[in-house]
């Protein structure tokens, strides 16, 4: 694993948004797979900046979220797919048909997650894989106790996952209790993993999933195990990671 520590979020950001940028680059027809969250947020700002000033093409390139809430539709402001469209999408010349996100629409649970994992097949796996760190180790809904080699399903949401994505919605009855999320296999699949740590408040997990052992407990751990990983984060996040 090679570990990035930049001074503050807007630098880690940068540095996140180079590693993507290369990706598109020296692949302009790769598979992103993409994140939703606090983290990224500066990432994506530096990428359509970037787009703005000529310097990134994203014409070719087809992306797969991590994950979505089952019951929200595309339009509501909460879903997955709004904030990518808001944060990134609108912005860049990605063609909206090569961007997915699982259909938070779909009631039937098994067909949702088949069709999703079908996708990712059958565009030959995700090149690069952007994630966040949960407070409680999740990557994208993986909640800790998740086995390792699942792919694509459906969650129940930890009490302490929905109310971290409580101050996003009106009342805590609207958030909802369920999400489609890729799981830890397919997640495992990508062939480079970029993580996002940033903030003092991650710096306990941080720790836990990167320098602990590997367990279900702390779902982000295995990421230890996967070949090319890169970690990227701002100093109160990486306070404990030797330089
Ligand atoms: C988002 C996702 C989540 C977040 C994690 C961190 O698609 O899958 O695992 O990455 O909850 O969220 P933030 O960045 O808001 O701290």
């Amino acid at each position: 694993m090679r570990v990035f520590c930049a001074a503050d979020y807007g630098r880690a950001s940068r540095v996140a948004a180079n590693i993507i940028s290369a990706q598109v680059i020296m692949k302009p027809d790769c598979v992103l797979g993409l994140a939703t969250g606090s983290t990224p947020i500066g990432t994506y700002e530096e990428l359509v900046r970037r787009y703005e000033q000529g310097d990134l093409d994203f014409s070719k390139v087809h992306s797969i979220n991590l994950d979505e809430y089952r019951g929200l539709s595309p339009e509501n402001d909460q879903s997955y797919r709004y904030f990518m469209n808001t944060h990134l999408f609108d912005f860049i010349n990605i063609d909206k048909k090569n961007t997915y996100v699982p259909d938070g629409l779909e009631p039937d649970k098994e067909k949702a997650c088949r069709d999703y994992e079908e996708i990712i097949k059958a565009h030959g796996g995700v090149d690069l894989q952007i994630l966040g760190l949960g407070h409680n180790g999740h990557i994208g809904f993986n909640e800790p106790g998740s086995v390792f080699e699942k792919e694509t399903h459906c969650v129940t949401l930890a009490e302490n996952t929905r109310e971290a994505n409580a101050r996003f919605f009106k009342s805590m009855d609207e958030v909802p209790t369920e999400a489609y999320t890729m799981g830890i296999g397919s997640i495992m699949r990508a062939r480079k993993i970029v993580v996002i740590v940033t903030g003092e408040s991650k710096r306990e997990i941080v720790k836990k999933a990167f320098l602990g052992p590997v367990t279900p407990e702390v779902p982000a751990s295995i990421l230890q195990l996967h070949s090319d990983v890169i970690l990227v984060g701002d100093e109160p996040a990486l306070t404990d990671f030797p330089r």
